[in-house]
């Protein structure tokens, strides 16, 4: 959806002060635009809804890692939640301070644990008995007592898409509330951590915030017989719209209702999409347009390995030209170059008459875009580029066809 900082302004898409159009001539296509007004913004919005709950929030690095992104985001005085030792790496270079880095996943590794442990990240949010082990071994070679936060798994089936539900007893996510009850009781046994809270995310662009308040009601139930433990991860999962008919419940909506649920309690909270997505466009360049079987196929030079979403979760993304149309519009399959049927980028695009080097913008593309973006076919990833005002600049070059060969030189030569 177009919103303040994507809009036409004397007939083309800006973004913010820029016409898209100059930037696409002078970086190149397909390219990711990102307005820091608007993520901006966004951060203000949560800010504000959960104020009245003390949240602390940590940015999902996963929704989009960009140094750039980061260092705004820290700027702004957000934490950080990370998955990898790759992300805590990277908020690290972005300046973000250890102390307010979570660490979350349901796989990490032994190297991974002991990066994070040596960099004194402030809460591990384990998964499993296992992983309990291993951490309070590695913390006690090191001499360190790392806060940790249990994951649980409320057995919440979250109304979204099956991929990204994450609350339900089937998923590999968490451990059910019975485990995570006896975790509790036999803490002592983990000398070396300091078990202090628990942790629960039950998925992704979350339509219903009702399923939320049972997730943090189940949490509380758990942890009620131990009185030191009254810090709540409540995870991400806030919503946006990507089409006018989406259910996204905003912000506000969901700190209004847990609100009452939280009081006394140090609650933090770890949004991805809500921050980056509607602050982000892929831009694409038309190469050809056909009819084949009653339709119009669009072909541009972006496709599935530039934004995934459509091919994995059959998401919607709106696609609009950047000159704003004038005449009629009407029904198209935008698709790239990649060789399979998947490769969409829409299914069902309203738009005007095109031709070759006509100008899209791929909308509410910043989470999940660039993060997921693959050499699949060998195709290079595209630049990015971030707009402050009427100024822009490129935050992340475009691949080359040199650094694709780049990791094998010497290994086969
Ligand atoms: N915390 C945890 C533990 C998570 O697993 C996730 C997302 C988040 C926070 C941030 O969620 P957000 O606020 O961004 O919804 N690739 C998918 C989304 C995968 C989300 C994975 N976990 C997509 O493109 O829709």
């Amino acid at each position: 959806m177009l919103n303040d900082s994507f809009r036409y302004g004397d007939g083309a898409l800006r973004c913010d002060g820029v016409p898209l159009s100059a930037i696409a001539a002078a970086a190149g296509s397909p390219l990711y635009v990102y307005s820091a007004a608007r993520v901006h913004h966004n951060v203000e919005r949560l800010r504000r809804a959960f104020a009245p709950l003390g949240a602390s929030i940590h940015y999902s690095l996963k929704a989009n890692p960009s140094l750039a992104l980061v260092r705004l985001l820290r700027e702004m005085g957000l934490g950080m939640d990370a998955v990898s030792a790759g992300e805590i790496a990277r908020a690290l270079a972005a300046g973000v301070d250890p102390a307010r880095i979570v660490f979350a996943g349901v796989g990490k590794t032994a190297t991974e644990i002991a990066y994070a442990l040596d960099a004194r990240i402030g809460w591990f949010n384990v998964e499993s008995r296992d992983e309990l082990r291993l951490l309070d071994r590695l913390a006690g070679e090191r001499a360190a007592r790392p806060q940790v936060a249990l994951r649980l798994n409320p057995g919440i089936r979250a109304q979204t898409h099956e991929h990204i539900a994450t609350g339900h007893l089937g998923a590999k996510f968490g451990l059910p509330a019975a485990d995570v009850s006896a975790l509790l009781d036999e803490r002592s046994a983990y000398p070396h951590l300091h078990v202090a809270g628990l942790h629960v995310h039950i998925g992704s662009q979350l339509g219903d915030v009702a399923e939320t308040v049972e997730a943090v009601r189940v949490a509380q139930a758990v942890a009620a017989p131990h009185p030191d433990v009254r810090t709540l991860n409540i995870g991400g999962g806030f919503p946006v719209r990507y089409t006018a008919s989406d259910p996204a419940p905003a912000p506000d909506d969901f700190a209004r209702a847990l609100a009452p649920l939280l009081t006394g309690w140090r609650v933090l909270i770890e949004p991805g999409r809500a921050l980056v997505a509607d602050a982000g466009v892929l831009l694409v360049t038309v190469l050809y347009v056909k009819e084949q079987d009653g339709r119009r196929f669009v072909i541009t030079d972006g496709s599935m390995t530039d934004l995934l979403r459509p091919a994995l979760y059959g998401a919607v993304h709106e696609i609009v030209p950047l000159h704003e149309p004038a005449g009629e519009t009407a029904l198209a399959v935008v698709t790239g170059p990649v060789c399979e049927s998947a490769d969409v980028l829409s299914r069902a695009a309203l738009l005007p008459p095109l031709g070759a080097g006509d100008r899209l913008a791929v909308l509410t593309a910043g989470a999940y875009g660039m993060a997921m973006a693959s050499n699949y076919n060998l195709r290079t990833r595209p630049a990015e580029v971030l707009v402050e005002g009427d100024t822009w600049r490129v935050i992340r070059r475009r691949e080359t066809w040199d650094d694709l060969l780049c990791l094998e030189r010497g290994e086969d030569s």
